[in-house]
């Protein structure tokens, strides 16, 4: 029996995915698509009208795949149809049906994540799931992956490295009238846990060459309501946690450690960022060293913090608690199963990501000695090794960035003015934050150029920023 492709029959009868995104999966996967949650009540109905018109219209029941949420569904809607073709004495497509078509939506969404994975490029290692407890497996299955990785006791899984810093700030019981020590020069979200509950951020300034929070400012800035440190490992630059966590000790302040951009990074003492006893957050979203997409983890002080760190991203239930109970305020801050399968396959090839990152950094550096005046971004000094999160410059004194990203743009290369100091939005300024409190931070922000940097770069791609990058700021051609 023929069936053309060309033209895919589709019939979407659910919100999952719309025609097209069906018939595309319908070409890839060699089938027609019918329906995602073919399953249930109306759908089912539809479903089965379909399948048999298809069926009678001549097509083989195996190029037919319905799509179900659980085994169960799969198997009724299989036998609702097949028990049609008995009754209408077509056996031969009662046995067609049997073989074919059924497939759940977990090992359905996996394949389709699968091709998507080989496209761009990652390791589609995963497993097919089945139902019932696959997303607390799954997140189980990564949460021990990566603090195996990072050689600590236990990690909790979470659908964002916000969500991590969040439930970080409440781990930590930071709230009305509390102030925090912490960087300028981040991401919003390092200062967005604390607005969420109420705490106050207090900026204090960076580090000329690291860009991390200085300690000898933070210390300058304790005051009676400081109650905690929030170090931002910044670009994937360790910050100085020795040196905080003795401030820290001296005035019993608690410490969140903002490692979302520093996966990998190894800090003064030999240390993997995020490993030193304190609570520390990480972030998958694409950009990071290693993604699910959207993702987070945070890395708990003990036993009980994990407990509520875990009840707090599930609404508020403990683990040993039914689905409608809830002892405490909690969120939906989950990770699905289909990201965490997709940082478990992360995790496995962590090692390679990051020294391809090295290198790429490392091409970077030689080729941009030849820039003069332009910063390049220090690797590490002693034990401190950089996790590469961006390759971010200086640009020389004087020289105009936004007509140099233009000119780049101009030539087809994308560049970020890279990063805006936090103190200076709207609603962070409505708390008495201005220009010119925090200098060093400041100049970084007004100076930095953020280039493009991905795992897979080649020399060829690096070589040709950089020579656009000589040309945008009026220099000669880098040497061959
Ligand atoms: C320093 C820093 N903190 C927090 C976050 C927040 O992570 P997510 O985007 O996963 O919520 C990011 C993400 O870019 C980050 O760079």
């Amino acid at each position: 029996m023929q069936l053309s492709l060309d033209l895919p029959m589709c019939a979407v009868v659910s919100d999952e995915f719309t025609a097209e995104q069906a018939a595309a999966i319908g070409r890839r996967e060699e089938r027609l698509i019918v329906t995602a949650n073919a399953g249930s009540g109306k759908t089912r109905v539809l479903t089965e009208r379909f399948v048999r018109s298809c069926i009678d219209d001549g097509i083989d029941p195996s190029a037919i795949l319905a799509i179900t949420f659980t085994e169960k569904a799969a198997g009724e809607l299989r036998e609702r149809v097949r028990s049609r073709f008995v009754e209408l004495g077509r056996r031969d497509l009662a046995q067609a049906t049997e073989a074919a078509w059924v497939s759940t939506i977990h090992g359905f969404c996996m394949r389709v994540l699968k091709a998507n994975a080989v496209t761009a490029g990652l390791d589609p290692a995963f497993e097919v799931l089945d139902e019932g407890d696959a997303r607390a497996l799954r997140a189980a299955a990564f949460e021990r992956a990566l603090a195996a990785w990072l050689g600590v006791e236990d990690a909790v899984a979470v659908s964002s490295g916000t969500a991590a810093l969040h439930l970080g700030v409440r781990a930590l019981d930071w709230g009305e009238g509390d102030e925090v020590l912490t960087s300028p020069f981040s991401f919003v979200a390092s200062a967005n846990c604390l607005l969420y509950e109420h705490a106050r951020p207090v900026f204090v300034d960076v580090e000329e060459e690291t860009l991390d929070l200085d300690p000898a400012a933070a210390a300058a800035a304790v005051g009676e309501r400081t109650v905690g440190l929030l170090p931002v490992h910044i670009f994937g630059y360790p910050a100085a946690m020795p040196a905080l966590e003795e401030l820290a000790t001296r005035h019993g302040l608690g410490i969140l450690e903002d490692a979302c951009e520093a996966l990998g990074a190894v800090d003064s003492e030999g240390r993997k960022v995020g490993a030193r006893g304190n609570l520390a957050t990480f972030a998958f979203y694409a950009n990071k060293q290693m993604t699910t997409g959207e993702g987070g983890m945070i890395v708990p002080r003990d036993g009980d913090e994990a407990a509520r760190l875990r009840s707090e991203r599930n609404q508020g239930r403990a683990v040993d608690m039914g689905w409608l109970d809830h002892d405490r305020l909690g969120f939906n801050y989950r990770l699905s199963d289909l990201a965490a399968a997709l940082g478990v396959a992360q995790v496995e090839k962590l090692d390679s990501l990051l020294t391809r990152r090295a290198a790429v950094a490392r091409m970077y550096e030689e080729r941009l000695a030849g820039i003069e005046g332009l910063r390049t971004p220090v690797p590490g000094s002693g034990s401190e090794v950089r996790s590469w999160f961006v390759y971010t410059v200086r640009l020389p004194q004087g020289a105009d960035r936004d007509a140099t990203i233009a000119r780049l743009a101009e030539r087809g290369i994308a560049s970020k003015a890279y990063l805006p100091c936090i103190h200076l939005f709207p609603n962070l300024r409505e708390l008495g934050y201005r220009e010119g409190q925090f200098p060093v931070a400041e100049a970084a922000s007004a100076e930095s150029l953020a280039l493009p940097f991905f795992p897979a770069m080649s020399e060829a791609q690096v070589d040709r920023v950089c020579q656009e990058l000589a040309a945008a700021l009026g220099q000669a051609p880098l040497p061959a």
